[in-house]
C-alpha cells in the first residue's frame, strides 16, 4: 500500500467549482470527478420522496410491500416492486388506492440481466429512477450443523449476491443519469447477533455481508453523489416470521428481551426508508438504521 502523501490533498484554495446542472438548480461542485450531493437553494427540506421514482424489490408482500406502502404515503411519484411471483390481493388494494403510482415489474433478482431490464422498463416508463431498495431476500431456520452446500448457495445468491447485483444495477443507471441516487438495503438485526427465536447462522452471516457491503459501496460511490445505506427490522410479521409469536414461551420470551413486546408492522420500518430515499438524507451514506423495538436487539 502506497502511503498518502500530503502533494495529494489539496489544499481548500485549489478545489475547483465547477457550476453543474443537477436537477432544478445549478449547484456549486466540489470536485470535477465528484458530483455534488451539497443542497441548492431551492432545496425542499420537507422529509418526501415527492418527484421521485423508487424501485423496491420483492415488494409483492411483506416488509417490501409495507415499503412501499409508506413511500407512496410520502407522495412519491411512482414505486415499482421488482418481484418474482405474480402479485396478490394485498398488493391490488395498495394499487387500487394509488391509481398510476403502484406498477410490478416480474424479475428475479438472481438474475443480473432481469434486474437491468426491468431497470431499463422503470427509466422507459418515467424517465428517471431515484431510488432502489434491495430488499427481496429469505432465510432458512435450522441448525447450523444440519446445513448443507446447496442450501447455503440459496442463501447466499438471493441475499447477497443478488443484493449485490441490484445495488450494482442501480448505481450504473444512476451514474448514466447523472442521478444523486439513494440505494437502501434490507439487513437484519441477526447481522448483530443471533436469532434467538430461530436457528439461523447462514441467513445472520449474509445479513452482515450486506451491511458491511453498504459501507463500502457508500464509500466508492460517494464522488458520483449515491448514498448507500441499510435498515435492520427486528421481528416483522410478516410470512418469513408467522411462527415466531404462536410458540408457546413466546411471553416468557419477551419479559426478558426487554423492549417493545411484539412484532413489528411492515409498514412502521416505512419511515426509515422514506428517510433514507429521500433528499432529507443528503449527507446521510454508509449507516445501518436499526429497527427494531429493542426486542432482543443486542
Ligand atoms: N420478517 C422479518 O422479521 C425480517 C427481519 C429482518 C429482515 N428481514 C428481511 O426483509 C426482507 C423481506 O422479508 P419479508 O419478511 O418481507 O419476506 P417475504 O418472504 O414476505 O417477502 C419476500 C419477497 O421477495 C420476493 N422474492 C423472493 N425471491 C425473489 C427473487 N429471486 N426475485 C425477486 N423477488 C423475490 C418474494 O416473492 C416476496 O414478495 C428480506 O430481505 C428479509 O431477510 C425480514
Amino acid at each position: 500500500m502506497s502511503p498518502i502523501s500530503t502533494s495529494d490533498i489539496k489544499p481548500p484554495s485549489q478545489l475547483s467549482f465547477n457550476g453543474i446542472s443537477n436537477g432544478n438548480a445549478v449547484q456549486p461542485q466540489q470536485d470535477p470527478e465528484y458530483l455534488s450531493t451539497q443542497p441548492g437553494p431551492d432545496h425542499d427540506w420537507k422529509v418526501s420522496l415527492k418527484n421521485k421514482v423508487v424501485a423496491i424489490t420483492g415488494a409483492n408482500r411483506g416488509i417490501g410491500l409495507g415499503i412501499a406502502e409508506v413511500c407512496l404515503a410520502n407522495d412519491a411519484l411512482a414505486v415499482y416492486s421488482l418481484d418474482i411471483f405474480e402479485p396478490g390481493d394485498e398488493f391490488q388494494a395498495i394499487r387500487n388506492e394509488n391509481p398510476k403510482r403502484f406498477h410490478y415489474i416480474h424479475c428475479d433478482v438472481t438474475s443480473e440481466e432481469s434486474i437491468t431490464s426491468a431497470i431499463d422498463t422503470i427509466v422507459a416508463n418515467q424517465g428517471r429512477i431515484d431510488g432502489l431498495v434491495a430488499n427481496a431476500g429469505m432465510t432458512k431456520h435450522q441448525p447450523a450443523l444440519q446445513f448443507d452446500h446447496a442450501q447455503l448457495e440459496q442463501l447466499f445468491k438471493l441475499n447477497v449476491f443478488a443484493a449485490y447485483f441490484c445495488a450494482t444495477a442501480a448505481a450504473k443507471k444512476f451514474i448514466e443519469l447523472g442521478v444523486r441516487g439513494s440505494i437502501v438495503f434490507t439487513a437484519s438485526m441477526t447481522s448483530y447477533r443471533p436469532n434467538r427465536a430461530a436457528p439461523s447462522a447462514p441467513y445472520g452471516a449474509t445479513k452482515a455481508a450486506v451491511r458491511n457491503m453498504t459501507h463500502t459501496l457508500a464509500m466508492e460511490w460517494a464522488k458520483h453523489g449515491i448514498r448507500v445505506n441499510s435498515v435492520s427490522p427486528g421481528f416483522v410479521k410478516t410470512a418469513m416470521t408467522y411462527f415466531v409469536d404462536q410458540a408457546p414461551d413466546w411471553k416468557l420470551k419477551m419479559q426478558y428481551y426487554g423492549g417493545m413486546p411484539r412484532l413489528a408492522d411492515p409498514k412502521e420500518l416505512g419511515g426509515a426508508y422514506v428517510y433514507l430515499l429521500s433528499d432529507g438524507a443528503s449527507y446521510t451514506t454508509g449507516v445501518d438504521l436499526p429497527v427494531a423495538g429493542v426486542v432482543g436487539a443486542w
